[in-house]
């Protein structure tokens, strides 16, 4: 294909240094616009440096990206598959440890509880890596050493005890096991390092360190230090205890970590007919919208614990048991202080990690920041991963200088404390708009029937009622987003939707699917848009502040069978088909990762990794589909990007049995791709007298027990994984 150097945005235009392109770009609008001056431009996590280091003879204006391998097949063996040329290393399992002198996993169960707060939790999903370079700090370009953060989003109770979790009358009766699971989530930062081609961890580095629903949290931003932050943990609401269902993530120019805090109302319990009679109206609206209702998943708050002053089980109960009035002699609004994005410094191993109060609380699937340039408002985007929730959007009040890149968390005070929280609406002619989440406007007012709003503290906690209040479109599950580092587009995966929640009736422009996916021999109806779609938009003259956004769909998810007129719409093959997107993220390159999180299309295939030369927004067109339930009719017009045909959409990696392909990360160089595989064999309920027979084998093989685990993909050339300018 042509390439144009006014031409950046399109997928074969991998013609310059990406430094060099966005600043000649940047230069072109100062000169139109009088906007950017002589800004410095980055995007950064994996780079500029680093990609100009290590292939710079690869960037001529002539080069243009490819995929590099050949597609593998759907699978449903117990097996990673990955393409000829490749190798997959098994890095860092369930349990593994993390200290000098903790001994290898046994794997059975009879490790006790305190031990995990020194070996890796369990469920891997969102990470990041951050280089480390010769000083021992974080630098950008090092791609050789580095430090891994690593969600650990939740568990699978059957495996991690002897024999399943001791569950007696509804309670927990054996302490250990749930300390065991308290440490067994949070967030593990481990020490990697390249050797012979591929890495391996660091078993006794002193970046090591667990975070776990022990660790002690500030509360920081506009909702920390008020009424609705006091627990008994923290009588002035200025702490909290713990991070838990931690899923994707965030990181930021000054080599922090944002782990984010997703379906962390469930683990909560508050019994309804008991708790409801004691709570305000305002109090019991915030719990509906959220779900903080039940006995809490893991049944945490039902365990005793010996001494009445240790509240490490209790802090789970979000009843009001106590007498006081504001709350500092129970955990009643201990809720409050769970579902935002916690701000880690993982080259500072003892510092405390910060909840960013200002970044809203929902269920955050990740944040994911978009281009940083000197003088401009950082920005993330950020979605709530639930049925019908909504997109985010957070800009900084403070403009970006390249000085605060090395102050850690006191740079996220300046950026992550003090900004504007937007919520998306996609409107029916391609266009959108962010509307501000700022009490007093968009109908976010202490007149507001379904939640009468005090103030911005009371608007950032209930940021769900207040997006409601200001009329944001329902999206189809949103998860993971990721910014294309050649033009500043803004991808984000809606995983799926169904027929309750999407009705026929309720599809819209951004949502526009409704239809039947037939699974299995017997055919048993799935309905609604049961294998997700990919939306991608382009702010209002490539602005990051932007008000205003262009949008359109990049991919739909479906079985390449299936009819290509209203369901398979980008055109899929046996090549690249797939089904509920979930993990998103860009290379250098442009090349853009899509992992999937499914349970549509697994009677055909376990999850998959794909690469994809994504387009731009507006490349395809306006397009008319025909929705059915089997009896009525909708016809909904979209906008469908141009389909990326296996020249440039090709799986790369089938996982195990009932494992979701998640967490994602990449050296600057792109030479090294880390892969959560998470929770392998979680569908089948294990009979430990007939270990033949558990779910998955899968990493160990064998009769094993199956263990969520991180691995490392290369190329056995030393090539860059994936794709590759030519
Ligand atoms: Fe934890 Fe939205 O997946
Ligand atoms: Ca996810
Ligand atoms: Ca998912």
């Amino acid at each position: 294909m042509h390439t144009d150097s006014d031409d950046i945005d399109t997928n074969n235009s991998g013609n310059e240094s990406f430094a060099s392109v966005l600043n000649a770009r940047l230069t072109r609008r100062s000169l139109l616009k009088g906007s950017f001056g002589l800004a410095s431009t980055a995007f950064f996590g994996a780079g500029l440096a680093a990609c100009n280091s290590s292939s710079g003879s690869s960037e001529s204006p002539t080069k243009v990206l490819k995929l590099s391998f050949d597609a593998v097949g759907k699978s449903l063996a117990d097996a990673l598959v990955i393409p000829a040329g490749y190798t997959a290393t098994v890095l860092f399992r369930l349990g593994d440890p993390m200290a000098a002198g903790i001994a290898d996993y046994r794997n059975d169960g009879t490790e006790n509880g305190a031990a995990f707060a020194q070996r890796a939790g369990d469920h891997h999903d969102g990470m990041h890596f951050f280089g480390v370079g010769t000083d021992g700090r974080y630098n950008v370009a090092a791609g050789d050493r580095g430090l891994l953060a690593i969600n650990h989003e939740a568990i699978t109770p059957a495996y991690l005890h002897a024999a399943g979790a001791t569950i007696v009358a509804g309670a927990r009766t054996v302490n250990d096991e749930v300390v065991k699971e308290l440490n067994a989530h949070g967030v593990s930062i481990i020490e990697v390092n390249k050797n012979g081609g591929t890495f391996s961890y660091k078993r006794d580095s002193s970046f090591n360190r667990r975070i776990t629903t022990f660790t002690e949290m500030a509360m920081s931003g506009p909702a920390a230090k008020t009424p609705l932050m006091i627990t008994s943990y923290s009588s002035d609401g200025s702490k909290t205890r713990g991070t838990v269902n931690n899923c994707a993530h965030g990181y930021t120019p000054w080599g922090t970590y944002l782990a984010c805090e997703e379906n962390w109302a469930g683990y909560f319990r508050r019994v309804a007919a008991t708790d409801n009679p004691n709570r305000s109206a305002k109090e019991l609206a915030s719990f509906a919208r959220y779900g903080v209702a039940g006995n809490g998943r893991e049944l945490w708050a039902t365990a005793v614990a010996a001494d009445p002053s240790d509240t490490s089980f209790s802090r789970w109960n979000a009843m009001k048991v106590g007498t006081s009035t504001d709350g500092s002699d129970d955990f009643r609004n201990v809720a409050n202080t769970y579902g935002w994005n916690v701000e880690i410094d993982p080259f500072s191993p003892a510092s405390t990690p910060k909840k960013r109060t200002a970044m809203g609380r929902f269920a955050h699937e990740g944040a994911w920041p978009g281009p940083v340039v000197a003088g401009k408002p950082l920005v993330y985007y950020m979605g709530c991963d639930s049925r019908n929730e909504y997109i985010y959007k957070y800009v900084s009040t403070a403009v970006w200088d390249p000085a605060d890149a090395t102050r850690g968390l006191a740079a996220g005070d300046k950026y992550l404390d003090d900004g504007r929280l937007y919520v998306a609406k996609f409107a029916a002619d391609g266009t959108g708009s962010w509307i501000e989440l700022k009490f007093g406007s968009n109908n976010i007012t202490a007149g507001n029937a379904a939640y009468a709003f005090a103030d911005q503290a009371d608007v950032l906690v209930n940021t769900r009622l207040a997006a409601d209040a200001a009329g944001a479109t329902k999206m189809d599950r949103p998860e993971w987003g990721a910014v294309n580092p050649r033009n500043g587009e803004v991808y984000m995966t809606l995983t799926n939707n169904n027929s309750t929640l999407r009705t026929l009736a309720s599809t819209d422009a951004a949502n526009p699917r409704f239809y039947n996916d037939p699974k299995g021999t017997a055919g048993t109806a799935q309905r609604g848009n049961p294998n997700g779609h990919i939306i991608r938009w382009a702010e209002n003259n490539g602005d990051v502040a932007a008000t205003g956004f262009k949008w359109d769909i990049f991919l739909f998810g479906a079985r390449s069978t299936a009819d290509a007129a209203n369901v398979n719409l980008s055109n899929l093959t046996a090549a690249n088909d797939f089904s509920s997107p979930d993990g998103l993220w860009f290379a250098n390159s442009g090349l853009l990762w899509i992992q999937t999180d499914d349970g549509a299309y697994t009677d055909v295939t376990n999850c998959m990794l794909l690469a994809a030369i994504p387009g731009k927004v507006g490349d395809g067109g306006k397009r008319t589909i025909t929705n059915t339930d089997g009896a009525a009719t909708k016809a909904v017009d979209t906008y469908v990007g141009a389909p990326p045909g296996e020249t440039n959409l090709r799986r790369f990696l089938v996982g195990p049995k009932e494992c979701e392909i998640t967490g994602l990360a990449e050296t600057p160089d792109g030479k090294a791709l880390f892969v959560n595989i998470q929770h392998p064999g979680e569908e089948t309920a294990p009979n430990f007298a007939n270990p033949a027979g558990f779910g998955s084998h899968w990493p160990d093989g064998g009769n094993n027990r199956p263990r969520s685990a991180t691995i490392v993909i290369t190329r056995n050339d030393g090539g860059e994984v994936g794709g590759v300018l030519v």
